[in-house]
């Protein structure tokens, strides 16, 4: 079946938040006591997110990614990643993690199927870590990240969300961690579901971080554009991107399309609008009413840059 939507984007890859959850408390993600959790019967159950990702596999999606809140938390998430990498047309199953659970779980990821993760990490120091995450330790995510690469989870992106005042000094530390075979990644932060409302100032357009980098590391030579990223080789090696998702539209070149916690379809992360799956999954609906339902999405994809950021949910239930 076709996977173009009306602007001729070729989707192919569905982003899942598998909880609402998670055990840090990020500053720009969350207020400070967290979000009230969804009760466990308003999240999709396991088999109803096999269903749909069958059913989006016959649409053309090649490529899912599990994301949160923190997808870990969430008891069996390896046997979530086998069945969802046995589902025929699906390519590729990833994880998106803030990593404090990495290390224990490394090896049963990779033995189930999953491909590779990315974790975020806005910071190099402990002390601004636990102030960045408020729970987390730095020393865990660390641990994590080594033993993702000792598991082939590779080639590991590392994301970081830039604050002006908190970070943002940092940047060409953490993008020198790309000649070490990481994938580094900037992310220009969203004011998303109300945190940061009075705005703290936080933003900081991609243009200031790439000048950082380069007057630190030298001249950034442009690879093009991922999804998402702009993506610049470093002088010694390595690869950083820029996801400028306030300054810059990269809705020309999006390919995906997610499911919330509580199982919305949502065609585009900056638009509100959301199909509802689990009401049909749970009224007994068949296979060909869900990919109905996820051509409605494609459909209805719209192209949202130009638009304010919407407030109407946080990144830990759309997933990031
Ligand atoms: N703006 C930009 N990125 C965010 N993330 C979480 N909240 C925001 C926000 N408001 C990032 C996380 C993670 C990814 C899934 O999304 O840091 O790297
Ligand atoms: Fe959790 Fe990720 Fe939000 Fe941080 S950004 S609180 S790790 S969901």
């Amino acid at each position: 079946m076709d996977n173009l939507d009306r602007f001729g984007r070729k989707i192919s890859y569905l982003r899942i938040s598998v909880t609402d959850r998670c055990n840090f408390r990020c500053v720009y993600c969350m207020p400070p006591r967290g979000v009230p959790w969804r009760p466990h019967g308003e999240i999709l159950r396991y088999e109803e997110i096999v269903r749909v990702v069958r059913a989006a596999a016959t649409l053309g999606i090649r490529k899912v990614r599990l994301t949160g809140g923190e997808p870990l938390v969430r008891r069996g998430l390896a046997d979530l990643v086998r069945e969802l990498s046995e589902i025929p047309g699906i390519e590729e199953v990833v994880l998106t993690t803030n990593g404090a659970l990495l290390s224990e779980n490394a090896e049963a990821l990779a033995a189930a199927g999953l491909s590779r993760v990315n974790v975020s990490l806005d910071t190099l120091r402990p002390e601004r870590f636990r102030e960045i995450t408020r729970l987390g330790r730095l020393e865990d995510v660390w641990e994590g990240i080594l033993a993702a690469r000792k598991a082939g989870l590779v080639p590991i992106k590392l994301n970081a969300v830039v604050l002006r005042g908190v970070n943002e000094g940092e940047v060409a530390e953490i993008a020198a961690l790309a000649r070490e075979g990481f994938k580094v990644r900037f992310i220009e932060w969203l004011p998303l579901g109300g945190v940061g409302e009075a705005d703290p100032g936080w933003f900081v357009p991609w243009e200031e971080v790439r000048a950082r980098v380069e007057g630190a590391l030298g001249p950034l030579r442009p690879l093009g554009v991922q999804g998402p990223a702009r993506v610049f080789s470093l002088p010694g090696g390595g690869e950083v991107g820029f996801i400028a998702a306030r300054s810059a539209p990269f809705c020309p070149s999006c390919n995906r399309m997610r499911i919330t916690a509580d199982g919305k379809l949502r065609p585009c992360l900056l638009s509100p609008l959301e199909i509802d799956l689990k009401g049909p999954l749970r009224a007994g609906a068949t296979q060909d009413e869900l990919v109905r339902l996820l051509a409605e999405g494609l459909r209805t994809k719209p192209w949202a840059h130009g638009a304010e950021a919407p407030n109407d949910r946080g990144m830990s239930e759309i997933g990031g």
